[in-house]
């Protein structure tokens, strides 16, 4: 049964935030069942990246399960992995509502929920239920109220959370909800954050698990090689491209008034596909290979996704294209694959 199918109409008719609500709920009560299924890779799917085993290149990108309540139901889904948060160090109730917009036509969404999280404490508290063999990442942000010369700190006490808990930890200097926080990409800015980064997780024997940056899809083209040669300077071990865009262009007249007209935000979706590609074969020529990169922004088909991973990306993460056409897009980006 299509049961995503069947509530679509409704959830489409609600509110985005109350339908993301109404959708988790039903999701806590699917999760906690006992007989999920065991999801069922084809072995051909299986990567060996960043030092991990992961079942299919697909997985769940950041900003969805941002608490990790859902973890049982990704993984019988058929993700292979997933990135949970952006996590903060301290609890934080992000952006006043509305803060949440889809533009179904276009396959477009819109965002400034900046930040609602529960705190590191919390959500590194659930984490350690996890299900065993799905791949969790945790992806760290810093606070609003943090200055951003303070930035590290917030960083490094979501990963003294967090860490300990994932396979993954992805530091976003990318979400455009969080006023400055878009100003760490900037050479100067990234390389104490990544070299403090690194020296925590050394500090505390995690050398071995993966630390990757997730990267905006505004930066221009010799900015990002300057950055690709900063991450690869630094000894981080990959990145992940894109998160969402502040590029009203990238949405076609004349629906483009009317997403300006709901005022600021990233997009993402089918729009940003292009953009997202460009960017993230910038950074694929500027790497050499020297780092994995993790693909994201506007993938929505198996075409799309094998696309991504033809280009040269290790692994690919999906959000909005999963709001649009529910959980059996996931069975079948892997059967296209
Ligand atoms: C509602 C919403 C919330 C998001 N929250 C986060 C977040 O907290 N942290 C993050 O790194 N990315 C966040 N993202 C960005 C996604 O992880 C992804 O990078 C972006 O949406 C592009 O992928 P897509 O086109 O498949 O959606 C969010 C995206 C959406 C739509």
């Amino acid at each position: 049964m299509d049961l995503y199918g069947a509530l679509r109409p409704l959830l489409f008719r609600l509110d985005p935030e109350t339908a993301h609500n109404l959708a988790f709920w039903l999701g806590a009560r699917a999760a906690a069942w006992p007989n999920l299924p065991e999801p069922d890779h084809a072995p051909a799917l299986r990567r060996e990246v960043l030092g991990l085993s992961f079942p299919t290149p697909l997985g769940l990108a950041a900003g969805l399960d941002k608490g990790a309540t859902l973890l049982p139901l990704w993984k019988a889904l058929g993700f292979g992995h997933v990135e949970v948060g952006t996590v903060t160090p301290r609890p934080q109730p992000g952006n006043p509502r509305p803060r949440l917009f889809r533009f179904p036509s276009a396959g477009l969404i819109l965002n400034r929920m900046g930040f609602n999280s529960e705190g590191a404490e919390v959500v590194a508290a659930r984490l350690r239920h996890r299900p065993a063999g799905l791949i969790v990442g945790g992806n760290l942000g810093k606070n609003k109220e943090t200055p951003e010369a303070a930035a590290l700190e917030d960083y490094r006490a979501a990963y003294r959370l967090v860490a300990p808990q994932v396979d993954y930890t992805a530091l976003n200097v990318s979400s455009p909800n969080t006023p400055g926080l878009r100003n760490l990409q900037a050479p100067e800015a990234l390389k104490p954050l990544l070299a403090g980064m690194l020296d925590l997780r050394k500090e505390m024997g995690l050398e071995r698990q993966p630390l990757l940056l997730k990267l905006a899809p505004d930066l221009a083209p010799e900015d990002l090689d300057a950055i690709v040669e900063v991450a690869v300077a630094s000894g981080i071990s990959g990145l992940i491209a894109t998160n969402t865009t502040l590029d009203r262009g990238v949405v076609a007249e004349p629906l483009r008034a009317f997403v300006e007209s709901k005022g600021a935000g990233g997009l993402s979706g089918a729009p940003l596909k292009s953009k997202a590609r460009d960017v993230r074969r910038r950074i694929l020529a500027a790497l050499r290979g020297r780092l994995p990169l993790v693909a994201c922004g506007g993938l929505g088909s198996a075409g799309d996704v094998r696309g991504a991973l033809d280009d040269g990306a290790a692994l690919a993460q999906v959000y909005s294209a999963l709001i649009f056409e529910g959980p059996a897009l996931v069975g079948r980006i892997q059967a296209g694959l």
